[in-house]
């Protein structure tokens, strides 16, 4: 590969960067961000997780796959792993490119009954691509609902937040549930190289 070309976006993360577009334009509030996660994110969040050791592995919010391929980069070939994403389009290309992923056209909210399918009443590692600082209030509560019913003890519940929207009363709300819900609560620097810049947030 030539230096320059080296420089250019790789034709799948334009193509990922397209479709997520349309899926900010079809739902913005559902989807909460105008582009995919950046591989840098999507690096920090799962090295919060302890994927190497996981025996089940959910992801909320998969969108067009940026922390998905992370997450499979990581897992064991014996873990069982689960994504979920409400966009229909963005689960058809999911299911396209990663044939034998299990990839639920699902909210959510079904976490728990769907984990029920696959034998598992428990995850070790939840990670959430999911737009807290957009959902009401009793939204927040069904999922983190679902989340706290089915986390492992020691489990671990990792995502990440928008710096810019880290002052909206929704985000500060979702930050005291976590406070309330978990007892270590860790928060990342900054990841600037992101559209928005963003920080992980990571619970145990
Ligand atoms: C901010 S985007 C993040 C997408 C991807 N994880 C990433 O990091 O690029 C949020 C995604 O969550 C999905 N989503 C929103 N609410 C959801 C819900 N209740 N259940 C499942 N997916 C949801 C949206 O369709 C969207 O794809």
């Amino acid at each position: 590969m030539s230096q320059s070309s080296s420089h250019l976006p790789h034709p799948t993360a334009m193509s990922d960067g397209w479709h997520f577009f349309l899926g900010f334009l079809r739902q913005p509030w559902k989807v909460g961000a105008v582009a995919p996660s950046s591989a840098r994110l999507a690096q920090a969040i799962v090295r919060h997780c302890a994927l190497g050791k996981a025996q089940t592995v959910v992801e909320l919010g998969a969108g067009t796959g940026a922390i998905t391929r992370q997450i499979l980069k990581h897992i064991g070939p014996q873990t069982t792993f689960i994504t979920l994403e409400l966009d229909a389009g963005h689960v058809a290309r999911l299911r396209k490119r990663h044939p034998g992923l299990r990839i639920y056209h699902a909210s959510a909210e079904n976490l728990r009954t769907l984990l029920a399918k696959h034998g598992r009443g428990q995850a070790d590692c939840i990670i959430s691509g999911l737009p807290w600082g957009n959902m009401s209030s009793r939204a927040q509560h069904r999922i983190m609902g679902e989340v706290l019913s089915v986390l492992k003890p020691g489990g671990r519940f990792c995502g990440f937040g928008y710096v810019h929207a880290s002052w909206y009363p929704s985000s500060r709300a979702f930050r005291r549930m976590l406070e309330r819900n978990f007892q270590r609560v860790g928060i990342s620097p900054i990841v600037w190289r992101n559209l928005p810049p963003a920080f992980v947030y990571f619970c145990a």
